[in-house]
């Protein structure tokens, strides 16, 4: 298995391009089987995710191309198969995204339930909910998700009782081939959402209120082919701004969009980190020390919970103390042990991590067993004194392209052992 070695201690300085987002691309892919297509995503990144999505696509009967010198990926064609199998939906739990889609289109969707994963038990129920408010009937046997409609879906106001980005997403793919009204109620603002729904309306359905917690869409008529760019990944980025921070570097993050940071930009200045909109893109800057700041999860426009394990990683090194709290999954804090390792001062009371910042992490052999929590890892091995190894890549490959390419373009002392 591949490693990322790393040797800390060099600030970063120079130009890092964004990537389209994975969790963006992941549910616009899933709105492919909404209709016969083309539908063509650009601005696609090559992670191992996206080729999951891809493969399974492909066994639902779509046609699926990934051009990664374009940096497009073009579906077309109609489902076949309404199966969504065990093998592929364990992979990646962002799988159940062809439930909405499938049934909305087809009347019927066979999709192995995700099961739990390293974060938490994950369920989705949510989702099930919405989709017998939307008419269908669902049963779970041997482990699937069988959900039917022959009639087809009928628009409902659904109101969640609790944000969840993909129940919203599986909600907005099904209304829009529900006939009538369908209304989103306390909806996910995340810029995935508003991304999804910039397609969806370019493939030719009625959507009012995206980006706000209340989505209108007036459903029923078919869709078409269609054309778009998936929006720069605010994660990458926040993960990016953090490894200039940790080093004392400065760096531009080309394309990268403030407003998608929401609280990760406020909380990163609180620390003494300069953020600032510059030719398109990013300017993060940290010139002087880093101060403790409290974080608590919370969905867009709160701090991601996909940011919580690099920005404690940042806390590492700060000067202070710091709490974070994670609300959004019971089991996020894996990372901790392993920076615990590399020198951090860091003690869980429940859902919340007490950092004690240190002067200088030391370079450890590490591991994780998540893909943010991986990252976490490269970011405090940037700062470390002498050599990290981080083993389990294959996490990060699942959701940041070309890592340690990127950080070695601007200066990062890292390669990756390949085995
Ligand atoms: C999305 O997951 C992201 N994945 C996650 O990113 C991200 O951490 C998460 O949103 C929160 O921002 C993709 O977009 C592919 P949720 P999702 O439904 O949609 C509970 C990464 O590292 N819940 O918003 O699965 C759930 O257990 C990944 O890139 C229910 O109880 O997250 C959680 O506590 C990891 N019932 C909370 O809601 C449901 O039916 C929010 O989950 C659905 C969710």
């Amino acid at each position: 298995m591949d490693r990322i070695h790393i040797q800390g201690g060099r600030p970063l300085s120079g130009n890092i391009p964004i990537s389209g987002a994975k969790n963006a691309a992941l549910p616009l892919m899933a709105a492919s089987l909404l209709m016969d297509g083309p539908l063509v995503l650009t601005n696609a990144p090559d992670l191992a995710d996206i080729a999951t999505m891809g493969a399974l696509l492909r066994q639902h009967g779509l046609a699926v191309d990934h051009d990664k010198t374009a940096r497009t990926i073009t579906m077309s064609g109609a489902a076949t198969s309404l199966e969504a199998p065990y093998d592929l939906v364990r992979k990646m739990r962002a799988s159940v995204l062809v439930l909405g889609p499938l049934v909305a289109r087809f009347g019927q969707a066979r999709v192995s339930l995700p099961g739990g994963c390293a974060i938490g038990t994950r369920p989705v129920d949510l989702h099930l909910k919405g989709l017998e408010a939307l008419g269908a009937t669902i049963s779970l046997d041997g482990g699937y998700i069988t959900a039917t409609a022959p009639k087809g879906l009928v628009g409902a106001k659904i109101i969640f009782p609790q944000v969840s980005v993909g129940a919203t997403e599986n909600l907005l793919m099904a209304a829009c081939l529900a006939k009538g009204t369908t209304t989103l109620v306390n909806a996910a603002r995340e810029p995935e959402i508003a991304d999804l729904c910039a397609c969806l309306s370019a493939m030719g359905a009625v959507i009012s209120g995206a980006g706000t917690d209340r989505i209108t869409v007036e459903g029923g008529a078919p869709l078409h082919a269609a054309t778009h760019a998936i929006v720069p990944d605010r994660i990458e980025t926040g993960t990016y701004a953090i490894a200039a921070a940790i080093t004392g570097g400065t760096v531009l993050l080309e394309g990268a969009r403030l407003e998608h940071l929401g609280a990760v930009a406020r909380i990163l200045r609180e620390a003494g980190v300069e953020v600032a909109e510059e030719g398109g893109g990013l300017r993060v800057s940290r010139l002087n020390g880093l101060h403790g700041a409290d974080v608590m999860t919370e969905p867009f426009p709160g701090f991601a919970t996909d940011m919580q394990a690099q920005f404690m990683s940042l806390m590492a090194v700060a000067e202070g103390a710091s709490m974070v709290t994670e609300t959004i999954f019971e089991n996020r804090f894996m990372h901790v042990p392993e920076l615990t390792r590399m020198g951090a001062r860091i003690t869980i009371h429940g859902a919340s991590a007490i950092v004690r910042g240190v002067p200088m992490l030391s370079g450890a052999p590490v591991m994780a067993t998540d893909l943010r929590a991986s990252v976490s890892l490269i970011l405090a091995g940037l700062a470390a004194r002498g050599e990290t190894v981080v083993s389990r890549v294959y996490h990060l490959d699942r959701g940041y392209e070309h890592v340690e390419r990127k950080l070695a373009a601007v200066g990062a002392a890292i390669e990756r052992q390949r085995g």
